[in-house]
């Protein structure tokens, strides 16, 4: 195998000084093609009295207006767009769990730069031409499958496009193409791990060497579980659909500390959650994405809600941002006390006697929330195991969090199975009028 180094793009090779010309080059060029020809970005810059050109450096960014997940539902479905209808290639659209979806278009350059991301994505997780890739995102709307199938066609893979579901093919799949990589949530890698265990086929065993593993949070103990009963090394992949779908940043298979933000194009920034202030690198803060070279739906200073913290290069020249362990749409708030459901998860993990399987939910006692953490017993605990185990859970979660929570250890196999995304949270308080 070369060297990973031999293997880098362009953008990859520019040294620090080269990148941050570059990024504020193309930085300029994105505000004014944004205010140009998309609406809305002229009246939000207008109202902020600020024009493409006050952009001098790149600190000069925080003078703009944010952009959030409401200004792209209210310009739904193509107020958004700053190329002619005929341009746009490719719509993708995100879930949109309440209210509209947020639809997002792809000029051909687009797409050629998606490939491009995530193919430098796949590479840096340890993928290589020739490689056989088993992708087990979600085809259709959502971007992980596509996404995923272009960036390893790109690098020169196989795909083996399986896309989520029928979970027992997907074992079928792997013993019989030979995967080297697997691209999937972390949690409908659980999923299929079960069914291995289930046909009693060695889940250590397979062709896989390598994970590419995101689209939503996960820890480093789920890291440690998986790479453990799968005998393989397990990296993070992160990204939006507003910003491009999965391929805006990936963690290094050689390091494993952090997901490098290939900010040859994405232009991060990290602020507080509440004033928006550009907080210095090192602090913790929701992510600001700003597109720097995309055509058909440009994005400035976009609000992912994720949290997290921007650090040094060190696999790559790019900064790195920590794994994300939570949106704060994702927190909930039990008689005062932030928690993040991947807080649990690291209790969960490392408590003997459960399986890596677990769901939150919240309820009202009288003018209180209260919280029950639910999670599957392993097969075969013994009664006095799982007690143990709850036990331990509480204690747990009361020591570190801070928070009182009841547990429930169910039976193996009981609680509902991700396919792709999976909700932690099963939220059954009244509404609230
Ligand atoms: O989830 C894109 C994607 C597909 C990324 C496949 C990685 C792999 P959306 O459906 O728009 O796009 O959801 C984006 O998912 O704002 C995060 O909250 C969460 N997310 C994505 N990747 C990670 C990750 C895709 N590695 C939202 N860790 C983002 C934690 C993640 N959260």
């Amino acid at each position: 195998m070369a060297d990973a180094t031999d293997l880098l793009d362009a953008g990859e090779r520019l040294d620090a000084e080269a990148l941050r010309a570059v990024q504020l080059e193309r930085l300029r060029a994105s505000l004014r093609h944004a205010y140009a020809h998309v609406p809305f970005y002229r009246e939000s810059f207008d109202q902020a009295g600020v024009r493409p050109d006050d952009c001098r450096s790149l600190a000069d960014l925080a003078r703009f207006p944010f952009t959030t997940k409401a200004d792209l539902r209210e310009n739904y479905p193509y107020g958004m767009f700053a190329v002619p209808r005929d341009r746009i290639r490719r719509i993708h659209a995100s879930s949109g769990t309440t209210g509209r979806p947020t639809v997002v278009g792809y000029t051909d350059s687009d797409l050629a730069l998606w490939s491009d991301m995530v193919a430098r994505s796949i590479r840096a997780a340890g993928g290589r031409p020739g490689d056989t890739v088993h992708v087990a995102y979600g085809y259709g709307l959502f971007t992980g499958g596509l996404g995923a199938h272009y960036g390893a066609e790109r690098l020169g893979c196989t795909v083996v496009p399986a896309s989520g579901g029928m979970t027992a093919r997907q074992v079928q799949l792997i013993q019989d193409l030979q995967p080297g990589i697997i691209m999937v949530t972390p949690s409908y890698m659980l999923t299929i791990l079960d069914e291995f265990e289930r046909q009693g086929v060695d889940p250590r065993g397979t062709s896989l060497r390598v994970g590419v593993f995101g689209a939503e949070p996960w820890t480093e103990r789920m890291r440690e579980e998986i790479e453990e009963r799968f005998a393989i090394d397990a990296v993070d992949i992160y990204g939006l659909s507003e910003v491009i779908g999965p391929g805006v940043a990936q963690e290094c298979v050689e390091t494993k500390d952090g997901l490098h933000i290939w900010e040859d194009h994405f232009f991060p920034e990290v602020v507080d959650p509440v004033t928006g202030e550009v907080l210095p690198d090192g602090e913790k803060g929701e992510l600001v994405l700003t597109s720097l070279t995309k055509e058909a739906m440009p994005v400035v200073r976009y609000r992912t809600r994720d949290l997290t913290r921007l650090l040094p290069g060190t696999a790559r020249v790019f900064r790195r941002m920590e794994k994300v362990t939570g949106r704060s749409d994702d927190m909930v708030i039990v008689r005062g006390v932030n928690l993040f459901p991947t807080q649990i998860e690291e209790i969960v993990l490392r408590t003997p006697g459960v399986a890596p399987h677990f769901q939150l939910r919240l309820t009202r006692e009288g003018r209180l929330d209260a919280l029950t953490v639910r999670a599957e017993a392993r097969p075969g605990a013994a009664p006095d195991v799982r007690d143990a185990a709850a036990r331990a859970i509480a204690a747990a979660v009361k020591d570190g969090i801070g928070v009182s929570v009841t547990v429930e250890i169910v039976e193996p196999e009981s609680l509902e199975r991700s396919v792709g995304k999976i909700r932690r949270i099963v939220d059954l308080r009244p509404r609230q009028e």
